[in-house]
C-alpha cells in the first residue's frame, strides 16, 4: 500500500503562517498592519499609510534624524522600529502637528527665523521639537543642542533651527504670535523663503 493521498492538502508546515494583525493609533486614528512584523514603522508609515511627511533620510541606519516620530510619547528613529514593537501604540508624525498649536507656532517660527532651507530634516526636528517644548517650556540653546543630537541638517548650520525652537517655544508660553518677517520688496529685506511653509511639517513631497 502506498502513501495515504493528501490531493491538495498542504502538508503540516507547509502552509505560510498568517501574520498576527497588529493595530495602533497613527495621528489619532486607528490603523492595522499584517505585513512581516520586522519590517519597520518608516515603511508602514509611508508606504501603507502613505504619509509621506516622516522622511527616510538613511534608513535603516539610524543616522540623521528624519524619520523621527513620536511614539507613546517618546521620540524614536521610525527606520529602526520594527512593527511588532508598535502593537498597541500611539504614534504621532508630523503630519499630526498640523493644524496644532505647536505645529503652527513651529511653522510660523522656522519660516520667520530662517530655520528651514530644503527643509528635508525639519519634520524629523518638528516632531522632536514639539516633545521637547511639552516637557520643557522654555528650553535654553544646550537643551535643544541636546535634544536635536541625533538630528543632521546639511543646510542651516544649526543655529537658525535653534533660534526658531526658542521662537516657537516664547509664542507658545506667551501667548503672543511669531513675529512675521518684513514682506516688503525693498532692497535688504528678510522675506520669508518662497513657499517654505509647507514643507516644514513635511507637506512637500520629496522623491
Ligand atoms: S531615516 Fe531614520 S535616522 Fe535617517
Ligand atoms: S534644511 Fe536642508 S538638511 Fe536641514
Amino acid at each position: 500500500m502506498g502513501p495515504p493521498d493528501r490531493g491538495l492538502q498542504p502538508a503540516r508546515g507547509d502552509q505560510a503562517m498568517t501574520p498576527t494583525p497588529i493595530t495602533l493609533t497613527v495621528n489619532g486614528e486607528q490603523r492595522t498592519f499584517t505585513g512581516d512584523p520586522a519590517s519597520s514603522l518608516l515603511r508602514f508609515l509611508r508606504d501603507q499609510c502613505g504619509d509621506t511627511t516622516t522622511k527616510d533620510g538613511c534608513s535603516p541606519q539610524a543616522a540623521c534624524g528624519a524619520c523621527a516620530v513620536e511614539l507613546n510619547g517618546k521620540v524614536v528613529l521610525s527606520c529602526v522600529i520594527p512593527m511588532k514593537k508598535v502593537a498597541g501604540g500611539n504614534v504621532t508624525t508630523p503630519a499630526g502637528l498640523d493644524q496644532t498649536p505647536v505645529g503652527e507656532a513651529l511653522t510660523d517660527a522656522f519660516a520667520a527665523r530662517g530655520g528651514a532651507q530644503c527643509a528635508f530634516c525639519i519634520p524629523g526636528i518638528a516632531v522632536r521639537a514639539a516633545n521637547l517644548i511639552k516637557s520643557n517650556p522654555d528650553p535654553s540653546e544646550q537643551d535643544i543642542r541636546l535634544a536635536l543630537n541625533q538630528h543632521l541638517c546639511r543646510c542651516t548650520g544649526y543655529q537658525k533651527i535653534i533660534e526658531s525652537i526658542q521662537t516657537a517655544a516664547e509664542s507658545l508660553r506667551t501667548g503672543n504670535p511669531v513675529p512675521r518677517p518684513d514682506q516688503s520688496a525693498r532692497v535688504g529685506a528678510r522675506r520669508e523663503k518662497y513657499n517654505i511653509r509647507p514643507a516644514i511639517l513635511g507637506k512637500r513631497p520629496y522623491v
